[in-house]
């Protein structure tokens, strides 16, 4: 499927080959959720969160909830990071209200092969071509999988913590289990967004939402290096499809990532610098995000002027309109629909 494409590129494709678009492609970070009422009716109607992300009929109309309403150049898989330690066998629930609960492992040993994922993930690589064959032709569909080092964090701690602590404790105490550990991931994340290209995403995006809590040396270790592995082996099997890496809070050290692991696009958060993005990060891959999600609360003046100077910075570049992080579900989508018109002028 992805051939066909070839002759008539998505602006999402053009600005991940390195094209400066007239205007940036857009889409925003869970732009399917809380924030939209018909996410919320269907969330409803499958059950649980987990009951969604399995159900290929509406997942996918998840999927096309935002596009149908805003327009977005680029519709996301609507799934969650946090399937592949379900696959690999560890007990995932989500506790209402709260977030994430895992039984905590710290033994790859206790954990199924990394080949053994595609039974339980059939249904998402399912909801990747029914998205793909109802998107309008000029919107790309991304696919997507948690960086080994963000899914470790909850896969050892059993939840989402503020500091990551007991993956950075495995790490040190541990450094072997550790190891073992993120192999098992990085292996069944590279075959896990293999078969998502394969079903029909046409860009995939690896979020290392807490590469930041990483300092040197562990971060080269942690997030470039599985990162690295992952993009070499997706290239080698899919070589015209574009990946964007996320390593979220990493400051600097963002342009050293991208560099190392030959990410075609880097998606930055609201804490960097825009000035130091297009002067370093633009010339070594596209770049996409740094819009503070709320200001989708607030809208207004604020927003629009906010808006207006990340376009003007970085849309003399390659560029992908985003935000720094996930919308919030206090945001209002009156304020995406007018985000939407501003950037697509
Ligand atoms: O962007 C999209 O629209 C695609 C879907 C998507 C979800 N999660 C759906 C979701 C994506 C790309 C993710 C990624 C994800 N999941 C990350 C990395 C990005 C980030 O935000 O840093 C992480 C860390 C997770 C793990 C996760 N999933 C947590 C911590 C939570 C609970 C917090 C929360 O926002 O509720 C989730 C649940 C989740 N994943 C929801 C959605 C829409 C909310 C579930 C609901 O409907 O109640």
């Amino acid at each position: 499927m992805n051939e066909t494409e070839k002759t008539t590129p998505k602006p999402l494709l053009r600005a991940l080959a390195g094209e400066t678009l007239p205007r940036p492609p857009i889409w925003l970070m869970r732009q399917a959720g809380r924030y939209l009422p018909e996410y919320r009716a269907v969330r409803e109607q499958a059950g649980g969160f987990l009951d969604l992300c399995y159900n290929p009929e509406l997942a996918a109309e998840v999927t096309l909830q935002p596009i149908r309403r805003f327009g977005f150049d680029a519709a996301i898989l609507f799934a969650d990071i946090l399937l592949i330690p379900d696959a690999l066998g560890q007990k995932l629930w989500f506790e209402p209200g709260e977030g994430p609960r895992l039984d905590p492992v710290s033994d790859a040993g206790a954990l199924r092969e990394a080949d053994a994922i595609h039974e339980r993930l059939a249904p998402v690589y399912e909801t990747v071509s029914r998205v793909r064959a109802a998107l309008p032709a000029d919107v790309a569909l991304i696919g997507f999988a948690g960086a080994p080092w963000t899914v470790l964090s909850y896969m050892i701690a059993g939840r989402g913590t503020p500091d990551q602590g007991p993956a950075h404790a495995l790490m040190r105490e541990r450094p072997e289990a550790f190891s073992a550990l993120l192999d098992r991931v990085t292996e069944a994340t590279i075959l896990y967004l293999s078969r998502q290209i394969e079903a029909g995403a046409e860009a995939v995006k690896i979020f290392d939402s807490w590469a930041g809590s990483l300092p040197d040396p562990w971060f080269d270790m942690a997030s470039v290096e599985p990162c690295r592995r992952i993009v070499s082996a997706l290239k080698a099997k899919h070589p015209g499809v574009p990946v964007i890496g996320f390593p979220r809070g990493v400051g600097a050290r963002a342009a050293r990532f991208a560099e190392a692991t030959g990410v075609d696009g880097v998606a930055i958060g609201q804490d960097a610098d825009i000035l130091w993005a297009r002067d370093v990060l633009q010339p070594i891959a596209t770049v996409q995000g740094n819009m503070d999600p709320a200001l989708m609360v607030t809208g207004g003046e604020a927003m629009d002027a906010a808006a207006r100077r990340i376009v003007d910075v970085l849309g003399g570049g390659p560029f992908i309109f985003n935000l720094g992080h996930g919308i919030t579900p206090d945001a209002d989508p009156r304020n995406v629909e007018r985000l939407v018109r501003l950037v697509k002028g």
